[in-house]
């Protein structure tokens, strides 16, 4: 007999464009960083909630090519968040049993944030539970550009296959996202995973991240659930 748990279609691979940090900030009359602190801490929240689902894959889009346009005292806040996160934060991710993963180019990355993501990244490796994985100086086109870059230079002049260039992705082995939610309003994905969202399901809410909670994250998994995948095949 199956168990309940195992009835219940739940995503391998659950992504998140976390948008909305701004605007729930202004809305309360609050600077923008203190809207980023917010939604960092709804972030770590959510990794717990994400873990219990039992949800194998978590990635997050937390800072994309495009955002290093955005006013020097923003940006810079960010990365200093970031690089918050991971001095005080990694040993309760990795007592989840949670694996800390990077997604983008490490370009323009300040070399002290560099060196915590690198540590980060080693101290939680042989973590099996969850693939908690932070797109940082993410971009779907990017990733796409560096990945026939560097298959050109493993193999020149020979025709290729779309699995000869997933092989050449920033993180090959991670399964593509299932469920792709986006807060904040906006019908979009934004550059995010864009080769690897060819079948994903989106879900938009109008919440602001900040505000994304445990309600917010059951309502999305049940609309997900309800779902026919088809992948381009025939209803069944
Ligand atoms: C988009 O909201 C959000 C970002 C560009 C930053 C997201 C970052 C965090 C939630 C912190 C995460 C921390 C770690 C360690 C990954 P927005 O600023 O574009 O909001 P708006 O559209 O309302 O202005």
């Amino acid at each position: 007999m199956t168990d309940e748990k195992n009835e219940k279609k739940i995503p391998r691979h659950l992504a998140i464009i976390l948008d909305g940090n701004g605007r729930w900030a202004k809305k309360r009359n609050l600077p923008r960083l203190m809207g980023h602190r917010a939604g960092l801490r709804k972030l770590e929240d959510m990794v717990r909630l994400v873990k219990r689902e039992g949800i194998r894959y978590f990635s997050v889009y937390a800072f994309s090519t495009e955002n290093w346009n955005r006013p020097l005292m923003e940006v810079t806040g960010l990365m200093r968040l970031f690089a918050y996160y991971l001095r005080r934060k990694v040993e309760e991710v990795k007592a989840e049993g949670a694996r800390i993963r990077f997604c983008g180019r490490r370009d323009r990355i300040p070399e002290d944030l560099l060196k915590q993501m690198k540590w980060a990244e080693e101290h939680t490796k042989d973590e099996k539970i969850l693939d908690f994985i932070l797109c940082i100086n993410y971009g779907g086109r990017a990733e796409i550009i560096d990945a026939v870059n560097s298959l050109i230079a493993s193999k020149p002049n020979q025709p290729v296959t779309e699995d000869d260039l997933r092989k050449h992705f920033y993180l090959p082995d991670v399964p593509d996202p299932d469920l792709i939610i986006r807060t904040s309003g906006e019908l979009r994905l934004s550059n995010f995973w864009l080769w690897e969202s060819a079948y994903s399901e989106y879900y938009f809410t109008d919440i602001h991240w900040p505000d994304f909670g445990e309600n917010e994250l059951k309502k999305a998994l049940a609309d997900y659930a309800g779902r026919e995948r088809r992948y381009g095949g025939l209803k069944s």
